[in-house]
């Protein structure tokens, strides 16, 4: 039957290096690591590693993240070795062509577009709310409502109730950065590699500063002893812990909707995914380590920002608007690469459409 019909390879091959639409090979390994690292650090190390700590490994949210990065690896690797094989752009929609046929291929190409739309606009939504934050603390305060989605309740300075009207500034940093990716895919990979820049110093500097306020007897016992309950701490809380935290590394796979616009696929787009994925990792157990040694894990129960905790016990209360920064860095970078992935797809999707007539 036609909808399972596999399209080889050398002829998705072909067909992206054809036409009058084809895409220009431009980015090398270090945009790719950059592409990478811009869609993997997000909100999910600041606001998670404090939570499955406090809840389900204590200290030992460390192991949680080499667990968690070993399933990326794993994952990781599986794209490295497709988007060698197959380096066009469309990542697994192209994948499911080349290998289960039509029919899987228009299911899996809607789900990307699913998942990275829907992500661009979950992420627009929170930086717009960090965005507002970071503006009241210089005394600069955007109405509520219209820094709010339709019909969300918001609570005005004298205390009303109200609904939502539009969320101005979610809207505008999609468009901002969809005009950027409209401008060309060197000028974003170039202000991607900026944000990365500033994102990573920011949690450098986090790690740095909290180095000297660790208090080493915060990580005993390290691996507390579990309560009886799964995922309550002992190994089984440190699983429990890995499944929480893995959307912190979510993202590598965008490196591979770019590897049309590689100039060297077969090489780059691996060291761009094992690349971005290994940076990430270092950081995110150092971070790890560095949090749960400031704060006892179990202070942190019931805290809903135990970074802003951590930065308390420093003299250093300027951190806290530098990881307010870092973080709408992070999610305007994640807005970036996930918006770059999605009109990959739609490429390779109206693409293959075209070449069927
Ligand atoms: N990995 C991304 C984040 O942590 C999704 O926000």
């Amino acid at each position: 039957m036609k909808l399972f019909v596999q399209k080889p390879i050398h002829q998705i091959v072909a067909e992206s290096e054809g036409g009058e639409h084809k895409l220009k090979r431009s980015l090398s390994a270090r945009s790719l690591v950059a592409l990478g690292i811009g869609a993997i650090i997000g909100a999910g190390l600041f606001s998670l590693t404090g939570i499955a700590a406090a809840e389900n490994a204590g200290p030992a949210v460390v192991l949680s993240f080499v667990v968690a990065a070993v399933g990326c690896a794993f994952a990781g690797m599986c794209y490295s070795e497709l988007a060698s094989m197959i380096p066009v752009a469309g990542s697994a929609y192209t994948y499911a062509y080349a290998t289960m046929g039509e029919l899987m291929a228009w299911i899996i190409g809607w789900d990307l577009v699913l998942e990275y739309a829907v992500a661009a606009s979950v992420v627009a939504v929170s930086w717009s709310r960090y965005v507002k934050s970071f503006l009241s603390d210089f005394n600069i305060h955007l109405p509520a409502q219209f820094t709010a989605c339709p019909f969300d309740q918001v609570i005005l300075a004298d205390g009303t109730i109200t609904s939502g009207i539009v969320n101005i500034p979610a809207i505008l940093i999609i468009v901002l950065v969809s005009i950027l990716l409209m401008i060309g895919i060197e000028e974003s990979a170039s202000v991607n590699t900026t944000i990365v820049f500033i994102k990573v110093a920011v949690v450098l500097t986090f790690i740095g500063v909290g180095l000297k306020f660790i208090n080493w007897n915060n990580y005993t016992p390290f691996i507390p002893e579990n309560t009886g309950k799964f995922g309550e701490y002992g190994w089984s809380g440190i699983m429990r812990a890995a499944g929480i935290i893995f959307f912190a590394y979510i993202g590598f796979d965008c490196v591979s909707t770019a590897a049309q616009e590689t100039r060297r696929p077969q090489r780059d787009v691996p060291i761009g995914i094992i690349g971005s994925l290994a940076i990430c990792t270092v950081l995110y157990l150092a971070f790890a380590f560095v949090l749960t040694g400031m704060v006892n894990y179990q202070a942190m129960k019931g805290d809903a920002a135990p970074v802003a905790t951590a930065i308390n016990l420093t003299p250093y209360p300027w951190l806290q608007f530098l990881i307010k920064l870092g973080i709408i860095m992070g999610f305007t970078s994640v807005i970036l690469v996930l918006l770059l992935g999605q009109s990959r797809v739609f490429y390779s999707m109206s693409r293959d459409a075209a070449h069927q007539g």
